[in-house]
Parts: structure tokens; sequence; C-alpha cells
């Protein structure tokens, strides 16, 4: 089966084709129109601009993912789309924009959560064959410019959330931490990059003495990493950052030692950030008996915490290709592979119809 899949849920317009066949599967066109450009400028994702510029895009995305994969609307057997959870006004250009197609063209439509496709981006492997081996009970820890969750799947499509930020993801404090230390939006690959170039000794390059010694007993907050459950919180962490960084600035910095003080504070709280990562993991991974553990969500493409989870998850794990981690239609498709396999012969027959009634919602939980 091919099916087109259309993502707008925060500032990537996307849209791509797949062809499915048993467990072959052919990323025909995967197309991603990026915002970031007008969004650095704020700092952050300004959500009716997006939604302009999702407007703007759509149908050139869309047209170019059906003519790369040579595929005509006709020929779609599937039209998927994002519908939650996101930005509503970011939503409903794309839930509009599908519904539209669906109606025209007669053509099964079905709707789509952000998050689960994230997880679902595990199973694409590199070499165009689908990864269903995956045994379960599965932990997925979702890490996003929107969510930090921990999720039971005991199987295909069924979800237990088991822990969440109280505040802000972990994604979304790796952007404000590098919006803090002026380096620029989005701070994830940033903050990522910077740390890993950098070593603890550096600090020694630092001429400054009392700055020197700011660092020499630093060590960012570990918030809610003993707390016995599986929640997590960045909001500390960030603002605990933020009054370091307040403090070393009015100790009139070089612009040398400043650049330093920047990488170390990049490095120490990247540290922070997956430690409370891994520890909510494994303490997971051994009270849900998990057998395998899934990595999803933009900030899976970070390395540092990629290589902490190969030295401590002692259980088979898995990543989304580099390429797909971040907002992408593929992983829509893919996810609607699969909830379409689940689906009585009358719930596909509905799917038609489903047009008048598809709703964008931008709390939609797992
Ligand atoms: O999944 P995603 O593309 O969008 C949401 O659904 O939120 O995630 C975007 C987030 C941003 O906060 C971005 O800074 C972060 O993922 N990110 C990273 C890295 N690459 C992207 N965070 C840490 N390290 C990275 N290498
Ligand atoms: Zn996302």
């Amino acid at each position: 089966m091919k099916i087109l899949a259309i993502e707008t849920s925060c500032d990537e317009t996307a849209a791509s084709v797949i062809s499915f066949l048993q467990d072959k599967i052919d990323i025909q066109s995967n197309i991603v129109s990026s915002q970031i450009k007008i969004h650095a400028e704020w700092g952050g994702v300004v959500p009716n601009l997006a939604a302009r510029e999702h407007l703007k895009n759509i149908i050139p995305v869309i047209n170019e993912s059906l003519d790369q994969s040579k595929t005509t609307l006709e020929e779609i057997n599937l039209i998927a789309v994002t519908y939650g959870p996101g930005l509503i006004p970011a939503l409903l250009i794309g839930t509009s924009a599908s519904k539209t197609l669906s109606y025209f063209s007669n053509k099964p439509l079905i709707g789509i959560n952000h998050v689960e496709a994230h997880v679902y981006a595990n199973y694409f492997s590199e070499n165009k064959k689908l990864l269903n081996d995956f045994e379960f009970p599965i932990l997925a820890l979702i890490v996003s410019g929107g969510h930090t969750q921990l999720i039971l799947i005991k199987d295909h499509l069924k979800y237990k959330i088991i822990g969440e930020t109280q505040d802000d993801a972990i994604g979304e404090a790796f952007d404000k931490i590098a919006k803090i230390l002026k380096l620029g939006y989005p701070g994830g690959p940033i903050i990522s990059k910077l740390a890993d170039e950098t070593k603890n000794k550096e600090v020694d390059l630092i001429k400054n003495t009392e700055i020197k010694k700011l660092f020499e007993n630093l060590k960012f907050p570990r918030p809610m990493i003993g707390s016995g459950d599986f929640n997590f919180s960045y909001s500390g962490l960030k603002t605990s950052v933020m009054y370091f960084f307040k403090k070393l600035t009015t100790l009139s910095p070089s612009e040398k030692d400043l650049e330093v003080s920047k990488k170390l504070i990049a490095k120490y709280f990247q540290e922070a950030a997956v430690e409370i990562l891994i520890k909510k993991s494994q303490k997971a991974i051994e009270e849900y008996d998990a057998k395998t553990f899934l990595l999803a969500g933009g900030v899976a493409a970070n390395s540092y915490l990629r290589n902490q989870i190969s030295e401590n998850i002692k259980i088979p794990f898995h990543f989304p290709p580099l390429e797909l981690c971040g907002d992408n239609a593929a992983m829509i498709a893919i996810s609607a592979y699969y909830q379409y396999q689940n689906l009585s012969k009358k719930e596909k027959a509905n799917l038609t119809s489903n047009w008048k009634t598809l709703e964008a919602d931008s709390n939609l939980r797992l």
C-alpha cells in the first residue's frame, strides 16, 4: 500500500510518500520544509508565524513529495495526517489540507498522534526493511521540544505513560539555555556540539581566577532524580544555569573566558540533563521488566545521550535513523501503516468519511 503523510504540528511543513509491501518499506519521498530561520529571530517558535508559513508551503511540499515519488494522488491508498499534539494554528493547516485532499479524491484519511509517530520512527531500518521484531514490553523514552515522557508499550498501539515532565520538556531546556548563553536557535544541536568538543580540563584556559573558582565546585542539580517516580522536571536545572551564568557575567569575563565558560556550561548542563534520563529509564526497565528500549523525538539525535544509553542500558535498545529523529512525515506514514493494520474492515471503510469529523487536538494524549 502507498501512504501519503502530512505533518505540520510545529515548525516543519512535511510530506512523505511511502510504499509498504509486507516487511519491505520504500521511502519514495520525504520532504521537510523547515522554518528555523524565521523563528530563530524570536528565539522560539511563534505559533501564528508557523501557521502562516505552513499555509504558504503546504501545497508545494505535498506536490514535491508526490512528484519526487512519481506518484499521482489516484495511486495513493491512504492519506495520513498529524492531528495532535502540537500548536493549534499549525495543526489546522495540515489537517485542513488533508481533509480537503481526502474529500476531493475520496481517499481514506487517518489522524496520527505525533508522539506515537516519533516512537514508530524506530521501525525504519537502514536497508529498507521494516524492523518489526522488537520484543514487548517496550520502554520508550520520548525526548523532544514539547515532550519528555517514559512510555510503556505492551503491544503495538497499547501505551501507558508511566512518567513525564512536570514543567519544561528537555528539548525546550536545551533551547532556553542556548538562548540564555546567546548561542542561537534551535539550541539542542548547538549545545550538543559545544559540549561534545569540551574537556573538563578546559577550565584551566580561563584566565580570570574568580571565574575559574566558580567552576571548581560546580555541579548543576539533577531535579527529581531520586523522586521515586518516573516524572521529570527541567525548569529548576534551567534556572540554576541561568543564575550561574548571571553571576559569571558580573565578573566581567574577557571574550576568551566567556567563550570557554559557555562551552563548560553546555557540557555540565548536558551531563545533568542526560543523567536524569538514564537513571529514570534504568529504574523503569527494572520495575516494568521491559525487554526493549526505544529512544524517540528530536533530542534522540543527541550523541552524548546515545552514548550514555549504549553504556548504561542493559537490554536491547534502538535509535531512529538520525535524519528521522526531528519532525518529518515519514514517521507519520509508518505510524499510519500500523494503525491501519489494526482496524476492522468496517473501520477501514469509514476512513473515507473521516474528513467530516477529524479535528486537530493540541493536547492529544496517547
Ligand atoms: O521532535 P522535535 O523535532 O520537535 C518536537 O516535536 O518538539 O524536537 C525538537 C527539539 C528542539 O528542542 C531541539 O533543540 C532538540 O529537539 N534537538 C536536540 C538535538 N537536535 C535537536 N537536542 C539536543 N541535542 C541534539 N543534537
Ligand atoms: Zn516532534
